[in-house]
């Protein structure tokens, strides 16, 4: 497969951006984009990318769909911004009222729209703080939670999330979150998830105790965190921990919701139902939009008003985004379609793994699907370094590919789900390719 071309304009971008962008900004790759549509991105000389990538999960709906144009073009005609805390208008409440419709739970909700997950995270816990009177927090091991103080203190990885940014906020534990390919040899799944629960009780006697909890912040999925899927009988063990106790259960769907997993928020695999949700990335195709959605008596019980909010929140063209995307996301059956993408991706990667001894684990819920790279499969031994390389090829030859995991061995799958066979067998193909080259 041939490798793309940089131009002299690319180049004059990347100088530019090396001399007046931050270097601590991430950058999956250094070709600078020009277009996007549905799965494609194409940057300005002209080089086609498959994306695999979805800008980390936004892109549920596909970039640029035609809908969400016409949706936020129409919502300009009439105003951008009257801010939602000086003048109300339709699209807020009608988001607000449509997410409570499809956020699991029979009881009364309400829901706030914010603008970034972090900010999501910081308010679901402001919420179980003003409703329980307490402090503590807990989140997991390898949980990713965003990069404020207070959730980047939430977050498991310290480089590069947290390296050299403390004092981090008080009151954050973290609870071991279970890991079915990395469990000690010999032990079958079922005794697995019994250590995972002793571990977890263990942890309310040595870390922090569940009186003194607020809230239990959790992915259903880890993202950041590799993909990881926990077992049905740890998360229903978590939420009934949290009944028990008094404490709020927030089901992080960030990254795992809109579609993604093959339901319309990943919690629904497990047959529990959280108390709030925190939800972003995908819900408004690319414009910056957040919220918190869950029990009506948990979100009034900030009562002041002005507690919650901020300037841009709930911004009228993401709220027009959002439910043109909500909308489509039932035409095109994208929860089904998501189904289809997994299992098309998982059926190649078991090929590979047939003739590729550096694939460890295949994991996937819907099209969340992930690779894990180790040395050799007894020793499990990570390999970043292979997956490293494995990225970077693919995305010098076309695809827009994402690594994950707290030791960066993962590749994960993030398409838009729109995404054509055409273009998804295409983008199997260059991974394919980087496979044998590498
Ligand atoms: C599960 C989860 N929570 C929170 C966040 C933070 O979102 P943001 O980067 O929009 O602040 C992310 C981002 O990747 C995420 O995956």
């Amino acid at each position: 497969m041939k490798e793309l071309l940089e131009g002299n304009l690319t180049k004059k971008w990347q100088d530019k951006r090396d001399r007046y962008v931050a270097s601590a900004v991430g950058n999956g790759n250094r070709h600078i984009a020009a277009e996007a549509k549905g799965a494609l991105v194409t940057d300005i000389d002209g080089n086609a990318f498959i994306d695999f990538a979805g800008a980390i999960g936004v892109q549920n709906v596909g970039h640029c769909h035609p809908k969400v144009i016409k949706a936020v073009k129409e919502q300009l005609e009439h105003f951008i911004h009257p801010g939602f805390n000086v003048m109300m208008y339709p699209g807020y409440i009608e988001l607000c009222k449509r997410l409570c419709e499809i956020v699991p739970g029979e009881f009364a909700k309400k829901a706030i729209l914010l603008n970034s997950g972090a900010e999501a995270v910081e308010n679901a816990v402001k919420i179980a703080r003003a409703y329980t009177g307490r402090q503590a927090v807990v989140t997991f091991d390898r949980a990713f939670h965003g990069r404020t103080n207070l959730t980047m203190s939430m977050t498991s990885k310290v480089k590069p999330y947290k390296f050299g940014f403390g004092p981090f906020a008080p009151e954050t534990y973290k609870a071991p979150y279970p890991y079915d390919y990395r469990k000690p040899e010999g032990i079958s799944s079922e005794d697995y998830d019994e250590t995972m629960i002793e571990q977890f009780n263990d942890f309310f006697l040595s870390q922090v105790s569940p009186e003194l909890v607020a809230c239990i912040v959790m992915e259903p999925v880890q993202g950041e965190g590799g993909f990881i899927i926990p077992s049905k009988r740890f998360v229903k063990y978590v939420r009934d921990f949290c009944t028990e106790h008094g404490i709020v259960f927030i089901a992080d769907e960030i990254q795992a919701g809109f579609a993604r997993t093959g339901k319309m928020f990943s919690i629904e695999h497990f047959d529990v139902v959280p108390d709030l949700m925190t939800i972003s990335k995908s819900i408004a195709a690319g414009f910056p939009l957040s919220g918190v959605v869950g029990k009506a008596e948990m979100i009034d019980s900030c009562g002041l008003k002005g507690s919650l909010g901020g300037t841009y929140c709930g911004s009228p063209i993401a709220c027009a985004a959002a439910l043109a995307v909500l909308d489509i996301i039932e035409e095109e059956h994208l929860i089904e379609r998501a189904e289809k993408i997994g299992a098309i991706i998982e059926a190649r990667a078991e090929e590979w793994a047939d003739t590729y001894h550096s694939i460890g684990d295949i994991r996937r819920l819907g099209a969340m699907v992930a690779i894990e790279f180790v040395k050799d499969k007894q020793s499990k031994e990570p390999d970043k370094e292979l997956v490293k390389r494995l990225v970077t090829y693919c995305n010098q030859h076309g695809l827009l590919l994402l690594d994950a995991g707290l030791k960066g061995n993962c590749i994960r799958f993030l398409s838009p789900l729109t995404i054509t066979e055409v273009q998804l067998n295409q983008g199997l193909a260059i991974i394919e390719d980087a496979l044998n080259s590498i």
